[in-house]
C-alpha cells in the first residue's frame, strides 16, 4: 500500500511512526518537503519512507493521500495539486468541510476525515472517521482504534473534544502539584496522578454500554470522600466551565 502525506508537520510524524513501528506490512510512505527535518528524521529512520521534492510527487506516488497542513492553507495547496480518480483521500484538518475537501480533489471521490492524535505514536489512540473506507478503518486499527462516526456533526463535536486535551494535563499538573507540596516525591506524585486517570479509564472502557453517571454514583459513598469533593466541584461550576469551553471551540467549525 501507498501512503502519501501533504505536510509533514507533528501529526504526519506521529501517524508515519505510528505505521513504522506497527505490524502493518508491505506499506510504502511518500512524505512531502516541509518540514524538512521531520521528513528527513523520519526518512533516516526508516526504510520504507521517502522524502518527495515536491507535493504534486507525493500525490503521484501515493494511492491513499493524507492532508495534514494547518487549516488556513489547506485549501490553497490542495488547489495546485491533481488527484486521480483512482485514490483515497483522508484528509486530518478540522476546519476543512467535507464538501470543500471533495470539491478541491476531484477527480478523486472516495474522500474522507480523521482525527489522529499523537498518541498514535504508540498504537494506542482513539480515531474518529468520517466517510472512510473499510480498508482505511484497517490501515488506522495497526496505529490505535478506530471509531466511525455518522456524520460530520458529530465528527465537529467530537473533535471538539480534542480542544480539552491541554486542560486535561493542566488538570494533571495541579493536582501532582498538590500532592508533592503535601510532601509527596515528585516522581511518586507524576506516577500516581498518571497511572490513577490511565486506570479510571480504562475501568469505564471495560464497561458495556459505558455509564460515567453510574461510575461515578458508585465510587461516591455516603459520607465518604468522592461524595465530599464530587459536591464541592459540582456546586463550585467546574463542570459548568467545560461545557462552556465546548461550546466556545465548537463554534470555530
Ligand atoms: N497535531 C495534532 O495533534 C493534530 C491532530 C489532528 C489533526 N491535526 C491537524 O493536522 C494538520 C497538521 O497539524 P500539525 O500539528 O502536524 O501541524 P504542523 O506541525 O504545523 O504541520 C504542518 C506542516 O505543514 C507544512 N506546510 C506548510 N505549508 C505547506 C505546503 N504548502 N506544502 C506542504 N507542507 C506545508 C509545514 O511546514 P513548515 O514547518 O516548513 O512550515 C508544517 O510542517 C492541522 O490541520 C491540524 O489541525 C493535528
Amino acid at each position: 500500500m501507498k501512503l502519501g502525506f501533504i505536510g509533514t508537520g507533528k501529526i504526519t510524524d506521529a501517524v508515519v511512526r505510528g505505521f513504522c513501528t506497527s505490524a502493518v506490512a508491505g506499506v510504502e510512505i511518500f512524505v512531502s518537503p516541509r518540514n524538512t527535518g521531520i521528513a528527513n528524521a523520519l526518512v533516516e529512520a526508516f526504510p520504507n519512507v521517502q522524502k518527495m521534492t515536491t507535493n504534486q510527487a507525493v500525490v503521484d506516488a501515493a494511492e491513499i493521500v493524507f492532508v495534514a497542513v494547518r487549516p488556513p492553507v489547506a485549501l490553497a495547496v490542495l488547489s495546485e495539486l491533481r488527484f486521480s480518480s483512482a485514490q483515497q483521500v483522508i484528509s486530518f484538518v478540522p476546519l476543512l468541510k467535507q464538501a470543500d475537501l471533495f470539491a478541491a480533489v476531484q477527480p478523486a471521490t472516495r474522500v474522507g476525515r480523521a482525527i489522529p492524535l499523537p498518541s498514535v505514536v504508540y498504537h494506542n489512540c482513539p480515531i474518529p472517521l468520517f466517510n472512510i473506507s473499510p480498508q482505511i478503518a484497517e490501515l488506522f486499527r495497526y496505529i490505535g482504534q478506530p471509531l466511525l462516526v455518522n456524520s460530520e456533526a458529530e465528527l465537529h463535536a467530537i473533535w471538539t473534544l480534542t480542544g480539552l486535551i491541554s486542560p486535561y494535563y493542566h488538570l494533571l499538573y495541579e493536582l501532582s502539584k498538590w500532592t508533592i507540596s503535601h510532601g509527596v516525591a515528585a516522581e511518586t506524585a507524576h506516577q500516581y496522578v498518571a497511572d490513577l486517570f490511565q486506570s479510571l479509564s480504562h475501568m469505564a472502557q471495560q464497561q458495556q454500554p459505558i455509564d460515567f453517571k453510574k461510575l461515578a454514583a458508585h465510587a461516591a459513598t455516603p459520607n465518604g470522600m468522592n461524595e465530599q469533593a464530587a459536591k464541592e466541584i459540582t456546586e463550585k461550576g467546574a463542570h459548568q466551565v467545560y461545557a462552556a469551553a465546548c461550546d466556545r471551540l465548537l463554534t470555530r467549525f
